[in-house]
């Protein structure tokens, strides 16, 4: 999809299929006024004659304007003017993407940023606009013998400025925009790749190919004999039980001055999680092949920062393996050690994304960093808690919890914080290692990020456990790109 900023005036435009907005009470935006005055009036009437009054997500569809420029218009309601918020935005955002999908145009253009939703801008109407319709536009068809041919209609979407004076930012938001739709695609292609086929092999691959891409971003992959030498006892303990040999991938890109430190971003790499010995129930655990999503977040914000050619450093480590039953896969009571030298007992092999993060959160100290984010579909417990709109975030520093919060709320992939008292350490007691790699059953996300947080004790970090926001079940299965808005929108904000 190519995006742009078109300066046209509205009585000149040319154009397949135009998109704008109305209120309550039929009331068309300034753009959308404009365009029925060039139209004598056809909008009203039509909208009038059908009684659409402009509630939020009401459509109307002109596939035949009678204008020789203007082919099509779709309008969107948009519902009151002082009830114009985000969450309202984003729905008529949505209903126009999939008004826009289906009505076979090759070219549009928009004018629904004529209007800004409470305390949001032009730019960032932009860029909803570009998450929400890459969304809807997305198909994952790579093993379907007859989608595969079918193709995409829609080739560019122009966003119309009037006024010079907001050009650029337009321009910009498009560029912002384009690289966090790419990134989260390539986060939703890897995760929705079958574990036959997205193995930690095929994901190390992978990130070589964005490797190559760009200049200033560096890809290595660490084979099972490096993760060794570097004393990582509980990541490997997990790969041990799989016949598919572990990765760990570490993405670096230099974009910053020569000492700046870098965040660092870890994401959770497990291609399939049976759950090992600990075995899961068989219902649903075809959505274990997604238990990457993190590490598949992090490749694909680190995609979009070198795209976006922040000025900013920005490392990403992904480990990744399977978890599998085998005989030589962990067992319950098993003591493991890691490379942080603290001694683990398994108590549950199910609990196995911590035990491969835990180690990478201590690789994480050799950066020097300004703060690391680790991503993870770390426990069901976390969508028991919170449902499955906002990821859950720990942190153990204010500024940086903060500033993901902020980051959640301008990009839309919201987290909301739990708390990360030491009153719960306790339940991670063991009677003969360090810790043990569960709490019990009582606030299960809580005592993840707990077991995590005593690996992460040298810098700022936060943890964000995606269980819940990765992926969508159920008939619309597939996943979600999330949170690699929120990723890229906290590393934008830390190069302004
Ligand atoms: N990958 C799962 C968490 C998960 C389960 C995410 C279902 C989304 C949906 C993780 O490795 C896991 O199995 N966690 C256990 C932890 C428990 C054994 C303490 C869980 O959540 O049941
Ligand atoms: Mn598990
Ligand atoms: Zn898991």
């Amino acid at each position: 999809m190519d995006y742009l900023a078109k300066s046209d005036l509205i009585e000149q435009l040319a154009t397949p299929c135009v998109i704008a907005g109305f209120h309550h009470k039929r009331k068309l935006t300034p753009a959308a006024a404009a365009l029925d005055a060039r139209l004598g009036g056809l909008l009203e009437r039509l909208l009038k004659r059908d009684d659409i009054d402009g509630k939020p997500g009401d459509l109307l569809v002109v596939a035949h304007t009678g204008d020789a420029g203007i082919e099509r218009v779709i309008l969107i309601g948009l519902g009151k003017k002082d009830e114009l918020n985000a969450a309202v935005y984003r729905k008529a955002l949505s209903v126009a993407a999939r008004a826009l999908r289906d009505s076979h145009a090759r070219q549009a253009v928009s004018l629904l940023h004529d209007v800004e939703p409470a305390e949001r801008d032009a730019a960032w109407a932009i860029r909803q606009f570009i998450d929400i319709l890459e969304a809807a536009l997305y198909r994952f068809t790579e093993f379907k013998r007859e989608e595969n041919k079918a193709r995409r209609k829609l080739e560019s979407l122009a966003f119309l400025v009037a006024e010079t004076a907001g050009f650029k930012a337009a321009e910009q938001a498009i560029r912002e925009g384009q690289a966090i739709a790419q990134g989260a695609n390539l986060a939703r292609d890897l995760a929705n790749l079958p574990g036959n086929v997205c193995t930690p092999t095929y994901l190390g691959e992978q990130a070589e190919r964005i490797g190559k891409k760009h200049k200033k971003l560096k890809v290595k992959v660490l084979a099972e004999k490096d993760i060794e030498e570097l004393g990582m006892g509980a990541f490997l303990s997990v790969s041990r039980g799989s016949q598919e040999p572990a990765r760990f991938i570490v993405l670096e890109y230099a974009g910053g001055p020569a000492k700046a430190k870098p965040y660092v971003l870890v994401g959770k790499g497990l291609t399939f999680d049976a759950g090992g010995i600990s075995i899961k129930p068989a219902a649903n655990m075809d959505e274990m092949k997604y238990d990457m999503c993190g590490g598949a977040s992090v490749i694909g914000a680190m995609a979009a920062v070198a795209e976006l050619q922040l000025p900013i450093h920005v490392v990403g480590l992904v480990p990744a393996s399977e978890n599998l039953p085998s005989g030589s896969a962990n067992k319950p009571g098993d003591i493991v050690r890691s490379m942080a030298g603290i001694s683990i007992e398994i108590l549950n092999t199910d609990a196995e994304g911590r035990l491969l993060l835990c180690d990478a959160l201590c690789y994480a100290k050799r950066y020097d960093p300004a703060a690391v984010i680790d991503v993870a579909t770390l426990t069901g417990a976390c969508v028991v808690a919170l449902g499955r709109h906002p990821s859950g975030l720990w942190s153990n520093h204010e500024d940086l919890a903060a500033a993901l919060a902020r980051a959640g709320d301008e990009s839309c992939d919201r987290v909301w914080r739990m708390p990360l008292w030491d009153d719960y350490q306790e339940q991670l007691k063991s009677n003969f290692a360090d810790v043990a790699n569960i709490g019990g059953p009582d606030g299960g996300s809580i005592t993840a990020a707990c077991f995590l947080s005593r690996f992460a004790k040298e810098y700022p970090w936060a943890h964000i456990d995606i269980a819940g926001t990765a992926w969508r079940t159920g008939a619309e299965k597939g996943a979600t790109g999330r949170p690699v808005p929120l990723l890229v929108q906290y590393l934008i904000d830390r190069a302004r």
